[in-house]
């Protein structure tokens, strides 16, 4: 299913900016999980990225995709640089459209963590370098992509698979809904009727679900999500920025933490994934995450490689 080593030399990723999984067509994604499955084989730093410099905006805080950019950077012999939204004149005002223009004549290329998704479509339209999206309200990419890169690493396939998401409709129920569909595994999504994921972005999924004979099923039922599933996902009950509702949400969270009742549901083999940071009896328990079934500390290994597939193919 994957390209083959050549093809992976011989191609390259043809898109300038990495936005949303929905921008990316199904061969740049085996492209890029074929790539990165290859360099963790290796375990050998590159020189692709030899004087050039990647500028990293954040408006959130981050452990994994901060940490793991730059390690990338370094390791295929590049730089990245830290710029916190509250030391750039971004923090005070400066428009978006000016700091694009100006970051382009500085760096090979820009990863940006933010808020309204809209921000990093502005930025994008106006710089002339490649931008990545490090997680916006609506999206989370590169974290689909590394989970996408996980599941193969296990299962050796990606169709026919089935991949129950539990919980809140956000960033990530997003970009994994767009990663299956774009792949040909399956999801199921159970979240509470008032956490449904976008209905604009649910509609554009469902019709190219269609095209692909891919099901995507929405429930607020976790049970029927997770039957026979291969991967069970979760994350927070409140993402960042939703901080102030965190009580409100636990009532209606709740009934979709991922415990050992639930996952008695799924296939005897399945993989219990989450992006990370978890809220260890929150959304998951304990005895879950730190079980046998989880793979949570290669998927966030993986931000790793695939952030190096990323940034060889866009920089
Ligand atoms: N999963 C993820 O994006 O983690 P960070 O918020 O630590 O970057
Ligand atoms: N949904 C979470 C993901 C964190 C990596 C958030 O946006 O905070």
């Amino acid at each position: 299913m994957l390209p083959s080593a050549k093809q992976v030399e011989n191609k390259g990723l043809v898109k300038k900016d990495l936005l949303t999984i929905d921008g990316l067509s199904k061969d740049e994604i085996l492209f890029l999980v074929h790539d990165a499955i290859r360099m963790k084989k290796r375990k050998q730093y590159g020189h692709e990225l030899e004087g050039k410099t990647l500028g990293m905006i954040f408006e959130k805080s981050s452990t994994r995709t901060r940490v793991s950019f730059e390690a990338a950077m370094i390791q295929l012999g590049g730089h990245a640089m830290f710029l916190s939204s509250r030391d750039l004149q971004l923090g005070r005002g400066e428009s978006i459209e000016d700091t694009a223009k100006v970051l382009s004549r500085y760096v090979d290329g820009v990863m940006i963590r933010t808020f309204e998704h809209e921000k990093i479509e502005t930025f994008a339209n106006h710089a002339s370098i490649p931008v990545i999206n490090g997680l916006t309200d609506t999206h989370h990419p590169t974290q689909a992509l590394a989970d996408l890169m996980t599941i193969y690493e296990y299962k050796k396939t990606f169709s026919g698979l089935k991949l129950a998401y539990i919980g809140d409709g956000n960033n990530m129920a997003h970009s994994l809904m767009e990663a299956c569909v774009k792949v040909g595994i399956h999801i199921s999504l159970a979240c509470p009727e008032e956490y449904m994921p976008d209905t604009e972005i649910t509609a554009q999924v469902q019709s190219q679900a269609k095209i692909n004979g891919v099901e995507v099923q929405l429930t607020s039922d976790p049970v029927e999500a997770v039957e026979n599933a291969d991967i069970i996902v979760t994350d927070v009950w409140a993402s960042m920025g939703d901080e102030e509702e965190a009580e409100e949400r636990i009532k209606f969270f709740q009934p979709y933490q991922v415990n050992e009742r639930l996952c008695k549901y799924a296939k005897s083999d399945y993989l219990f994934m989450h992006c990370l940071p978890a809220h260890r009896g929150e959304e998951v328990t304990t005895d879950i995450i730190d079980g046998s079934h989880s793979v949570v500390f290669d998927e966030a290994e993986n931000r790793l490689h695939i952030h190096k597939a990323i940034l060889k193919g866009l920089l």
